[in-house]
């Protein structure tokens, strides 16, 4: 029963770390993806914002699972998740709607997206923060 229990205490703290880690990665992919869109915006740079828009939606995937992001809500937060994955729905969406106005040369209604996926993140980070 007792190595039963350590092995238990084991292997949660194994999975813990590993979804540290996960949520270290997805918002780090995020922020490189975020200022490479806002540098492709401001300085006319079409491959950045391309560039940056696929590592938004890549760092996001890593991230969007509700059971993932009840991890990392502060107790008194676990009932705000589906706001909190809404949030990475959010962002999911904005991806394709900026890659979608960049196709159709709507450069406008791209950075409209763009601001929209910034407004996301702070939705979620409200939350987290207690902002
Ligand atoms: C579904 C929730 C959620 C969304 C959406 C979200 N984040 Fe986060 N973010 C977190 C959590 C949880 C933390 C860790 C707690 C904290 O820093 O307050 C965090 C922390 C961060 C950090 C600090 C990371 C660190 O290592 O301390 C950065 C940078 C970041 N997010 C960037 C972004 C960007 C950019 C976006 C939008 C493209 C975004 N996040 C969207 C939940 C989210």
């Amino acid at each position: 029963m007792k190595l039963i229990n350590l092995l238990a205490a084991t292997m949660l703290t194994v999975s813990l770390a590993s979804a540290e880690d996960v949520m270290k990665k997805s918002m780090s992919i995020m922020e490189n993806g975020m200022t490479q869109i806002q540098q492709g915006f401001l300085n006319n740079n079409l491959e950045l914002i391309k560039s940056g828009s696929a590592l938004v939606k890549e760092g996001n995937a890593l991230f969007s699972k509700k059971e993932v992001i009840a991890e990392y809500l502060p107790k008194n937060k676990k009932h705000m998740v589906n706001v909190a994955e809404n949030a990475a729905k959010r962002i999911d969406l904005d991806v394709t709607v900026l890659e979608l106005n960049l196709d159709d040369k709507a450069y406008i209604n791209a950075a409209n997206a763009y601001s929209d996926m910034l407004n996301a993140c702070a939705r979620c980070h409200s939350i987290v923060r207690s902002w």
